[in-house]
């Protein structure tokens, strides 16, 4: 077991702190706990059953086996990798990347053990072409790792084909054979089809695993690999929190205290939940968790088929800088969401700051200390200030940002969230309302089969001139 470690700090919601009004009773923490631990058991036995694969993904040797052999294959002659998708096809492998590499990695080759990442998670033609422009004379030492479950994602199809015919130009089919690894499901969609009509190298998205819930699969553990991170230790840390969390005792689960508190803040008016880390490398996460939490809880109809409208809201910030964009707000405006910070003990370097010069002695306490003092009082004042003000706080604590601990991170959030679903008595693996959007871009683009949903949407879409001003 490593040394690092992440754990979960909740004194900061209760009512001692926060008061009766805006805080957990000890009371309410009982009534949470007896509501909580039968839902532990229930995502347990839900787990044994096969119902939530992405628990597993952190035992799956064979596929570690194969992402390192076909990294290590690809490595030596890939000076950029190119990772297309987007949603769960794209934001975990940006949050790892974001977290566990250096901030200069794509600039400095010496901070980087692997080839330039570059994440297309969006369709800017703008940024697209500029890309291109860089890398076209590079395509023979050029990864394009195309992602998509479904395999027929609008955004990621058409980047994947504007890039395919450029490779087909410069390389010829051999060289599409060669710098392609598409990750897609096993047997189905339009990308399993290309993948195998050109003989491009695969991985698999695992059966049952939505794109949130895979960044533990080779969907992120592939671009990662590329690009030095040790996805061994990523996978032991989320090894070890599963442990963790798959306690029935209420009290020694973290995920199932984070989800109790979220639940029990969402029905007592606060039903926007802010995560703010305090590290740069941590703020992709932030991301991350955003989709995670409302993709999967953010749902019409319980699973007894009432009208609910669940979804507490996730609303990313960064510490220290949105304290001089957001804090104002947090603290004088509704009293309606719940904080949870991320704080990091150790850095790895502190960065000691430079002497004051004579003209500013008022700089003087700066001089004496380092960033990393200066991060951590920030997040303690900031959460003291809020304290003040009744909204409570959370805090996951990382003795350091390592991939173990990252993979400890990633597991307490999934569990956290399917222990929220539970809660809340939402499906909290379907994304309906997503889908629908995705349908009405194939309309929009003219797909065949889509005629009638087109109809529907032009009345919306078409410009109302008399609207116009
Ligand atoms: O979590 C999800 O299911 C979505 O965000 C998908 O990951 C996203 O829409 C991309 O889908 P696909 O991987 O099928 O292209």
């Amino acid at each position: 077991m490593s040394q690092h470690n992440i754990k979960l700090y909740y004194k900061n919601v209760m009512a001692d702190i926060v008061g009766d009004e805006n805080g957990i009773t000890t009371a309410d923490f009982k009534k949470l706990a007896e509501k909580t631990t039968p839902i532990i058991k229930q995502i347990n036995d839900e787990r044994k059953a096969g119902k939530t694969p992405y628990r597993d993904l952190p035992f799956n040797d064979d596929t570690v086996k194969e992402i390192k052999k076909l990294a290590g294959q690809l490595k030596d002659s890939c000076e950029n990798l190119v990772v297309l998708g987007i949603g769960g096809s794209a934001l975990g492998n940006i949050a790892l990347q974001t977290a566990l590499n250096p901030y200069m990695y794509n600039i400095d080759s010496a901070q980087r053990s692997g080839p330039r990442l570059f994440v297309f998670d969006n369709i800017d033609p703008a940024q697209l072409s500029s890309f291109l422009d860089w890398v076209a004379d590079k395509l023979d030492k050029t990864i394009i790792n195309v992602i998509s479950k479904s395999g027929r994602t609008a955004e990621t199809a058409s980047q994947f084909l504007i890039i395919r015919k450029l490779i087909l130009d410069k390389l010829g089919p051999d060289g599409f054979k060669n710098h392609v690894v598409a990750i897609t499901d096993k047997n189905q969609g339009t990308l399993r089809q290309i993948a195998n009509d050109a003989d491009l190298k695969t991985l698999e998205v695992p059966d049952g695993v939505g794109g949130r819930f895979s960044v533990l699969s080779p969907v992120g553990l592939f671009s990662a690999a590329m690009c030095g991170i040790d996805i061994e230790a990523l996978l032991e840390g989320a090894r070890d929190m599963d442990k963790r969390v798959s306690d029935e005792d209420f009290y020694k689960n973290p995920a199932a205290i984070n989800a109790a508190v979220n639940y029990h803040f969402y029905n007592n008016g606060k039903k926007n939940s802010v995560i703010m880390p305090y590290s740069y490398h941590l703020k992709d996460l932030a991301d991350w968790f955003r989709q995670l939490w409302a993709e999967s809880l953010g749902k019409t109809k319980d699973l007894d088929g009432n009208d609910v409208y669940i979804g507490p809201t996730p609303i990313k910030a960064l510490g220290a800088t949105d304290q001089h964009s957001q804090v104002q707000l947090y603290r004088e405006g509704p009293n309606d969401k719940l904080f949870t910070f991320l704080e990091v003990k150790d850095f790895g370097k502190t960065m000691p700051i430079g002497p004051a010069p004579e003209s500013a002695p008022e700089l003087g306490y700066l001089a004496s200390s380092d960033l990393t003092s200066l991060i951590n009082c920030e997040k303690k004042a900031t959460e003291f200030a809020l304290l003040k003000d009744k909204r409570p706080c959370l805090t996951v604590l990382f003795d350091k940002v390592t991939p173990y601990t990252i993979g400890q991170f990633i597991c307490l959030f999934e569990v956290t969230t399917s222990l929220a679903g539970a809660l809340f008595n939402i499906n909290t693996y379907d994304q309906p309302a997503v889908e629908l959007g995705k349908e009405a871009t194939f309309a929009l683009m003219g797909r065949d089969g889509f005629e009638d949903l087109a109809k529907q949407i032009h009345p919306f879409t078409n410009v109302d001139g008399d609207f116009l001003v």
